[in-house]
Order: C-alpha cells, then sequence, then structure tokens
C-alpha cells in the first residue's frame, strides 16, 4: 500500500493511503472479528485508522472502537505504530441516549476532557489525528479553536481536522487560529456518486471544499465511501440521497469499467477516490476480512486515463434518456453482480442511509452511528 503525508508545517504524518474505519468494532462487528481485520490491514501496510469518541452510543456505549483498538494495539505490541485519527463532538452526555440533543458539542472543557478520556481508551500519549466530529453552531467558534490549538500546542494531539462541516466555517475557523495550530483535514462524506444537491446538507466533498483543500494545502478525506455495501449488493438500496437519474448514469458507466478490469465496484470506487492529481484518502469500513482483502486490492487497481475520463464524464450524460442507465441495468446496478465481475461478501444489516439535520449541531447525520 502507498503511503501519504498529512502535514500542517508543524506536525508530519506518514500514513498509508487507505484509512480503516472502525465504526462498528466492539458491537455490530466483534471484538475477534476486529482484532482479525486489524491484523490484515495492518499486514498490508496499512497504518491508519479512524475512530471517534462516541462509536458505540448507538448500540451500547460510547468509545468501544477506541477500546478495542487501544486492546488490538496493546495485544500486538504496535502502540505509538499505528496514525489513529478519532474525534470530539458528538458523544451523549446522556448513556443509553444517543440522540443529538444531548451531544457534547465543540465547548473547550468538552474537548480538552475528552482528548483526555479518547488518551486513555486508545492508550495512547497524543491523538495523532483530532478531529472536531460536527459543526456546533451553539458555540462560539472562538472557543472552540482556542481549546484545539492548546492541545495541539500542549502536543496532547498532532494534527487537527473538521468533520461534518460546512466549507466556510471550516476556513473561518483557520483564520480565527491567527497562525496558532488548526484544521489541516476535512473528513466529509463522499463517493464516486454525486448527493442530490440539499440545502440542509453541508457534509460533503464538494467542488469548493476541492478548491479550498488545493489552496491550503488540506488533506481531504472521503467516509462512507462504499455507500455502507450498495454498490456490491443489489439487496442494499442506495441511500435516497444517492439514487437519482445522474448516479444511475454514473452506476452504469461504473459498472461497465470494473466489468472490464475484472474488479468489482466498489474497488473501482476506491480506485477513483485514490487516483487524480489530487487524491482523497478513502475511510472503507468492512465488517469481514474477505471484504478487507477486497478493499486492499482496491490499492493495486490501475484506472487508465480513458477510464478515469468516462467515470469523470458519466454524469454529464444524464439528461439523455437513452444514456447507459437505460441499457439492461435496474438502477444502474446490473441485473447481475456476476455480469460485472463483482465479488460480494454481505452481512445482512445495511447501514442505515443519511438523514437530514437539523438546528443548533448542525449536521450531523453520520457522525455517531
Ligand atoms: N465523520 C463522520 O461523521 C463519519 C460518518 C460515518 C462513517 N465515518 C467513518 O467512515 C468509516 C466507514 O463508514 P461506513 O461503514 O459508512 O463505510 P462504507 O465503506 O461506505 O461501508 C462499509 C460497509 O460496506 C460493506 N462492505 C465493505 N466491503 C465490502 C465488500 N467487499 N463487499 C460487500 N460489502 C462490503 C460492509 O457492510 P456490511 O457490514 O453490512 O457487510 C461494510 O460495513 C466508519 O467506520 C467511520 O470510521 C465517519
Amino acid at each position: 500500500m502507498r503511503t501519504r503525508t498529512l502535514n500542517d508545517g508543524r506536525v508530519s504524518l506518514q500514513v498509508s493511503e487507505l484509512c480503516l474505519g472502525t465504526m462498528y468494532f466492539g458491537y455490530r462487528t466483534p471484538e475477534d472479528v476486529a482484532f482479525a481485520i486489524l491484523d490484515r490491514f495492518r499486514d498490508a501496510g496499512g497504518t491508519f485508522l479512524d475512530t471517534a469518541n462516541n462509536y458505540g452510543q448507538w448500540h451500547g456505549e460510547a468509545g468501544m472502537s477506541e477500546r478495542v483498538i487501544g486492546r488490538w494495539m496493546k495485544s500486538r505490541g504496535v502502540t505509538g505504530q499505528m496514525v489513529i485519527a478519532t474525534k470530539v463532538g458528538a458523544r451523549t452526555t446522556v448513556p443509553g441516549d444517543p440522540d443529538m440533543r444531548h451531544w457534547q458539542g465543540l465547548g473547550g472543557q468538552a474537548i480538552r476532557a475528552d482528548a483526555d478520556a479518547s488518551r486513555r481508551n486508545l492508550g495512547v500519549d497524543r491523538l495523532d489525528l483530532y478531529y472536531a466530529h460536527i459543526d456546533d453552531r451553539s458555540t462560539p467558534l472562538e472557543e472552540t479553536v482556542d481549546a484545539l490549538a492548546g492541545l495541539a500546542e500542549r502536543d496532547t494531539v498532532g494534527l487537527l481536522g473538521a468533520s461534518n462541516t460546512a466549507t466556510w466555517r471550516i476556513e473561518r475557523a483557520r483564520g480565527l487560529a491567527h497562525g496558532r495550530p488548526s484544521y489541516s483535514c476535512v473528513q466529509q462524506q463522499h463517493t464516486y456518486l454525486p448527493a442530490q444537491p440539499d440545502p440542509g446538507q453541508l457534509n460533503l466533498i464538494t467542488e469548493e471544499l476541492k478548491d479550498l483543500a488545493a489552496a491550503e494545502n488540506l488533506t481531504l478525506l472521503a467516509y462512507s465511501p462504499l455507500l455502507g455495501g450498495a454498490y456490491s449488493d443489489a439487496g442494499k438500496p442506495l441511500p435516497a440521497a444517492y439514487d437519482h437519474p445522474t448516479a444511475q448514469v454514473r452506476l452504469a458507466v461504473l459498472y461497465e469499467v470494473a466489468a472490464e478490469l475484472g474488479a468489482s465496484a466498489n474497488q473501482v470506487v476506491l480506485a477513483w477516490l485514490l487516483s487524480g492529481d489530487r487524491p482523497v484518502i478513502p475511510i472503507p469500513g468492512a465488517s469481514s476480512v474477505a471484504q478487507l482483502d477486497e478493499i486492499i486490492a482496491a490499492t493495486e487497481l490501475k484506472l487508465d486515463d480513458a477510464q478515469l475520463a468516462r467515470l469523470a464524464g458519466a454524469g454529464a450524460l444524464a439528461s439523455s434518456p437513452s444514456g447507459p442507465a437505460g441499457r439492461g441495468s435496474r438502477n444502474g446496478r446490473p441485473r447481475s453482480r456476476a455480469s460485472a465481475g463483482v465479488k460480494t461478501h454481505h452481512s445482512s444489516s445495511p447501514t442505515p442511509p443519511p438523514t437530514s439535520a437539523p438546528s443548533t449541531v448542525s449536521l450531523s447525520q453520520c457522525a455517531a452511528r
């Protein structure tokens, strides 16, 4: 697996080009399976893990994923050898009730206290990458910026990141830092398919965010790149936001390219995200070693220039009723997965689709499953 460098001009971290999502570790993915997945990821050269202080609260206890990672690193003697990203802001303050009304938000005290809790959970002295998990509009941004900068200045955390945050708020926060440590990584929802425009949805990688990232040397990370398995499993409906005519045209081209390469759609999606002048870092999840093997193999998949151009241009065909979506596909997906060479490893619990977000803690739909 190739590596990437994350850098804010102060701290530099070498990471694998894939970041493994661990959101379900400890509950949907039992600990022994999680350990096997982590072992395989590390054997393949994976060094970058994504977690959050709230993972687990939807089905049990917040912090489960962090604690599983901590126990795995300790048992394998690799603490300090992995790069761990974790997040703060969406942990419930009412155990047992994960409703977003109870989320901690991004006040200074919560940020400082939970950085210590995450360090204990993970068994590390320093959190390599610490994200604001949500865009908390009820806390003065200055307070959040100051608390995060303070942690970085004390070396309690390495790099800082923002997730599920409006582009203008990311840049405003960076400005308010006045040269102190601030966001250098941005984690948003992103995949090959474009989401249907929704005025309330500010958690996506957009052209504007890409432009900001290029100008300011920010690293973009894409969560839920496999749409919870919907690309490969006809039994999993596309999330509503991704079920629209343009997406269906793009799906048809995606499956054509996958068939040409003898690859799965998941692999082409990941190879697509890893390609181009400014690749993003995908954060896929896996609930088995077999799924992870398919994900890892995507790092070896080479899309040629013509395939990249076809994939990029596919949406432009959306207005044509005779476009590829009409050719033998159902919702853009082949009638038979085998016809596209798609390898599937399916479990029966689909990731719930994002829902629109409310109010004070804006955007958050995926922040805490
Ligand atoms: N910042 C945020 O707010 C935020 C929000 C969401 C997620 N995240 C991060 O992103 C990570 C990934 O999120 P996600 O789970 O939504 O991502 P995803 O990569 O879109 O979906 C992962 C799921 O896809 C299915 N899958 C994976 N490989 C497969 C294969 N080879 N064949 C068939 N199905 C396959 C599995 O579903 P089954 O288990 O059902 O088989 C797996 O759990 C999380 O773990 C978390 O670290 C961050």
